[in-house]
């Protein structure tokens, strides 16, 4: 039996076997075991005259064990149920000299040297059930709302969103490769006979699967060998890609902050003792800050706050004007001035408007085309496209996505523009030219919306083993 089940639907005077990891052992007597089926750790009363001491000593915090006992009502303070103890079978030891997970406080730094091990304390374990209620809730979503779940390639020769940061995949021993006339490595030589890399979206491929499914959505890992060494951005991150033949942006916006709201929504009810735990640590980290850096909502509050509102929308050009009027930019307390329509928003950008302007989640649509990729759907201005970014309080942009470009000749003179070979994208014009229809979609990614349901600020504590610049371990 989980200690889950125990607490949920206790068998009181019945017999019970449970497994687990032992958190503390007090007094010879009290043993406090976790299985991770729930944050709770069970009290087990042990019998310690007639339970021997070859036993006894190698009971200590990590040893995995195996009880045998009567679930009883628990006498002391602290918890409802408990196990009298009948039989122990240590089932793994742990040298608590050695093991670096002690019941008191860790860091999060300590903590994500120890990524391995990390899982067994309560706040780890309760990000990875959160993370793991969310998935389920994302692809409950979409079954429910008539999508298809698709899996995209892994290995590519796109590179979908024009940034040119991607890892290369290839069989080639590099330093012996064979180069071209151009003094270049001969890629046709490598595995698959051209140059191919890891993906950095399953966007285009879901494209084609939209136009035949009609709503569909990807759900997978995604790559991008970007050096921002942030607590926003990994190398490695899961990313759901939802894609609808038919839709326009509109749409896709109503569906990218109804989806966000049903999936919190859903966290909310499933991981209640885990949101608890975390909402108290996040209160408690707060005590130990400066009056002025605390949050204004507790994590609980936020959340609640988010499924409960409406985001608010506005056009990049909206923004723009918000930011450029604002003190921030008058005052020149931006890093980066706002004073050209056109430029690029900033994370300070960002945190303003969600953070100290709306004070709420923002979509922010029609963005100028030079600075989206090739894609989205040019608007009738010819200056902006049909992009929508959501952002969000603490965390910055979590979506990214648009309507698409469906028109064959203004996509490829995008192409052409932007300087993409355009026989990379024959498969993808081939969309345009064969039953061409309005269709929209975006990318949400998993671990920002993570750091936002758990409360945690570092992305590298919400996945459980990060990759980063410099940092692939485990
Ligand atoms: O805005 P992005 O780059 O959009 C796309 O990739 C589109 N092809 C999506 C689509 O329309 N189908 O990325 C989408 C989201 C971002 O908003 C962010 O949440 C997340 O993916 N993301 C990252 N998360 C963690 N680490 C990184 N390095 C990330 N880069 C993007
Ligand atoms: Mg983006």
């Amino acid at each position: 039996m989980t200690i889950k089940h125990l607490f949920s639907n206790p068998p009181i005077s019945k017999k019970v076997l449970i497994k687990g990891w032992v958190r503390t052992f007090r007094g010879n007597r009290f043993i406090s075991i976790n299985d991770g089926s729930c944050l709770q750790n069970l009290q087990c009363v042990v019998d310690f005259e007639n339970t021997p001491e070859s036993i006894l000593n190698k009971i200590n915090t990590g040893t995995s064990i195996e009880i045998d006992g009567t679930l009883v009502e628990s006498q002391g303070k602290g918890q409802k149920i408990e196990i009298k103890v009948e039989k122990i079978k240590i089932l793994g030891e742990c040298d608590p000299e050695l093991f670096p997970i002690q019941p008191k406080k860790h860091s999060l730094e300590f903590l994500r040297e120890n990524a391995h091990l990390r899982v067994r304390t309560n706040t780890f374990g309760a990000v990875f059930r959160v993370r793991s209620s969310i998935s389920y809730a994302i692809h409950k979503y979409f079954k429910e709302n008539g999508f298809f779940y698709v899996n995209t390639p892994i290995v590519t020769g796109s590179d979908a969103e024009g940034a040119g940061e991607m890892f290369k995949v290839t069989t080639l021993n590099i330093n012996k490769a064979d180069v071209n006339n151009k003094n270049e490595i001969d890629f046709s030589k490598d595995f698959f006979g051209k140059e191919t890399n890891l993906t950095v979206s399953g966007q285009l491929e879901a494209e084609n699967m939209a136009m035949g499914l009609g709503k569909v959505y990807t759900f997978g890992p995604t790559f991008r060998a970007e050096n921002s060494n942030t607590s926003r951005h990994l190398a490695e991150f899961w990313m759901i890609e939802p894609e609808m033949a038919f839709y326009n942006l509109k749409d896709n916006m109503d569906l990218a902050e109804d989806f966000i709201k049903k999936v919190l929504k859903y966290a909310i009810s499933d991981c209640k003792e885990d949101l608890d735990f975390l909402n108290t640590r996040l209160i408690n980290e707060d005590k130990t800050k400066p009056e002025n850096q605390r949050n204004e909502l507790n994590l609980l509050e936020r959340l609640s706050f988010v499924v409960n509102n409406d985001f608010e929308r506005i056009t990049y050009t909206e923004a723009f004007e918000i930011l450029r009027n604002s003190k921030n930019n008058k005052k020149k307390k931006f890093k980066f001035l706002v004073n050209e329509w056109g430029v690029d928003l900033q994370s300070e950008h960002e945190r303003f408007l969600v953070e100290k302007h709306f004070k709420k989640p923002v979509i922010i649509y029609n963005y100028p085309a030079k600075i989206k990729a090739f894609y989205m759907r040019m608007n009738e201005d010819g200056k902006t496209v049909k992009a929508m970014d959501i952002l969000f309080p603490g965390i910055g942009e979590i979506v990214g996505g648009s309507q698409r470009e469906e028109r064959l000749d203004v996509l490829k003179s995008r192409i052409k523009e932007l300087n993409i070979d355009e026989k990379e994208l024959w498969w993808y014009l081939d969309l345009r030219k064969f039953g061409t229809v309005e269709h929209s979609g975006f990318g949400l990614g998993l671990e920002r919306l993570i750091l936002f349901a758990t409360g945690m600020t570092n992305i590298r504590d919400v996945i459980p083993f990060p990759r980063t610049p410099k940092s692939a371990e485990f």
